[in-house]
């Protein structure tokens, strides 16, 4: 049993490192073009349409650009929320959502330099009243299998939210593989949005 569990976190090392490599080969008008190819699909989407509350990621080096959508969904009415890692003792760490009105002005470098919320302006959001997650991730599987970070945050996070809220990962077609190896508590998204397809 234990030496299973081993061999998992060892399949899932070595493919975070091989999709990272990969997708640091795209520059930055491939990001930027992908990425506003995935958002034009994600907001045809009905589970867009009728959200009210969206807790999404802030984009870290190359991962799908988000900020021109947050953007997008404040200046149209939405309520946006973005992660933020916070302390919860015992040398643990967690993920709340935390609400924003300006990507502009209230974000700062935070947990491993990810852009989050000023430490005074932090406005936690209950899970339960999120409606839809845009979710970042480092490969996916037909199966809407998720391979993340390795600190299990999403997995962690997406077991709290409501089962009506809609758990959408956006990435690019180079991060979609065969089959993402996964672990009990790993949990699959409701749809995968990429530039040229969405997986549902
Ligand atoms: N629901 C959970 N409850 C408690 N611990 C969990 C849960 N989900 C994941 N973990 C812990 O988190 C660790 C990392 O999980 P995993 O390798 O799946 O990360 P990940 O999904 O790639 O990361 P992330 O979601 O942060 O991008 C695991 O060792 C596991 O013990
Ligand atoms: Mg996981």
């Amino acid at each position: 049993m234990v030496r299973r569990t081993i061999k998992v976190e060892n399949l899932k090392k070595e493919l975070r490192n091989k999709i990272l490599a990969a997708r640091n080969q795209l520059t930055k008008d491939e990001l930027k073009a992908k990425s506003d190819k995935i958002f034009e699909k994600l907001k045809s989407l009905d589970e867009f349409k009728r959200s009210k509350w969206i807790l999404c990621f802030v984009d870290f080096r190359n991962e799908v650009m988000t900020h021109g959508f947050i953007e997008q969904c404040l200046k149209t009415g939405k309520k946006i929320a973005v992660p933020v890692i916070v302390d919860i003792g015992d040398r643990k760490k967690d993920m709340i959502a935390s609400e924003i009105h300006d990507i502009g002005s209230d974000l700062e470098p935070g947990f491993s330099g990810i852009e989050e919320p000023k430490k005074d302006r932090i406005s936690r959001v209950d899970p339960r009243g999120i409606d839809l997650v845009v979710v970042p991730g480092l490969a996916f599987d037909g199966l809407k299998n998720r391979l993340g970070y390795g600190a299990g945050y999403y997995d962690r996070y997406l077991a709290r939210v409501r089962p009506d809220c809609s758990k959408i990962a956006v990435a690019f077609d180079l991060q979609i593989v065969d089959s993402v190896p996964v672990q009990e508590y790993d949990l699959p998204m409701d749809k995968i949005i990429t530039e040229s397809r969405i997986i549902e």
